[in-house]
């Protein structure tokens, strides 16, 4: 049996943090980017100081997924100001989840979606937010299996590209 866990992650995980986000975003979108887009934004924005400004900021939290306490995945969760968008105070947006390829299809996804709806409801948040490019139909099929529905778009900057996002919503 394997004993899995959502953990908070701590400034003193930064680099592990730093890992973990650089290879699932790689896995996730090497193939459908430029190397020198994906580059750039590999660097930039998962610098060790960009973040640590996040992991210092009171409206933003990160969890890592472990499975026998390797780390597999993580979820970045944003309240108020720290939003991407809306900024809605009683709103609470998923930011980033992510599972590595390996180990994909085992409810670890899901496992990070329970813990972001939890803290939905003790914030007593009346919806849970998103945006997902809109090609990663993978990602989309995940979300609408979680409850999550479509309400608008807006665009998203990966290096020197523009790409259209879809953004969901789950009332709570
Ligand atoms: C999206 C992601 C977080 C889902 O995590 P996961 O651990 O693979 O998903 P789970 O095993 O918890 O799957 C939960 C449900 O989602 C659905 N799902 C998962 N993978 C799917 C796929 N490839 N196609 C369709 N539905 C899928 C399934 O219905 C599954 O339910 P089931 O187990 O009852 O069949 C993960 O695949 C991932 O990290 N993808 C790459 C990064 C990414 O795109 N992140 C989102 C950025 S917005």
């Amino acid at each position: 049996m394997h004993n899995t866990a959502v953990i908070k992650v701590s400034i003193a995980a930064v680099e592990q943090l730093q890992s973990i986000s650089r290879q699932t975003f790689f896995e996730s979108y090497a193939d459908r980017n430029t190397a020198e887009n994906m580059q750039k934004y590999l660097t930039e924005v998962f610098s060790i100081e960009k973040l640590s400004e996040e992991l210092n900021n009171p409206c933003s939290e990160f969890y890592f997924a472990n499975i026998n306490k390797q780390t597999i995945g993580y979820l970045k969760i944003n309240y108020a100001h720290a939003q991407t968008e809306l900024k809605d105070e009683h709103a609470l947006e998923i930011e980033r989840i992510y599972v590595l390829k390996e180990f994909q299809g085992k409810q670890m996804g899901q496992l990070l979606f329970a813990k972001a709806l939890q803290l939905a409801k003790e914030r007593k948040s009346t919806y849970l937010w998103l945006g997902v490019w809109e090609n990663n139909t993978k990602a989309i099929s995940f979300y609408k299996k979680c409850g999550m529905i479509e309400f608008d778009k807006h665009i998203f900057v990966l290096g020197e590209d523009k790409q259209m996002d879809i953004l969901m919503k789950l009332e709570l």
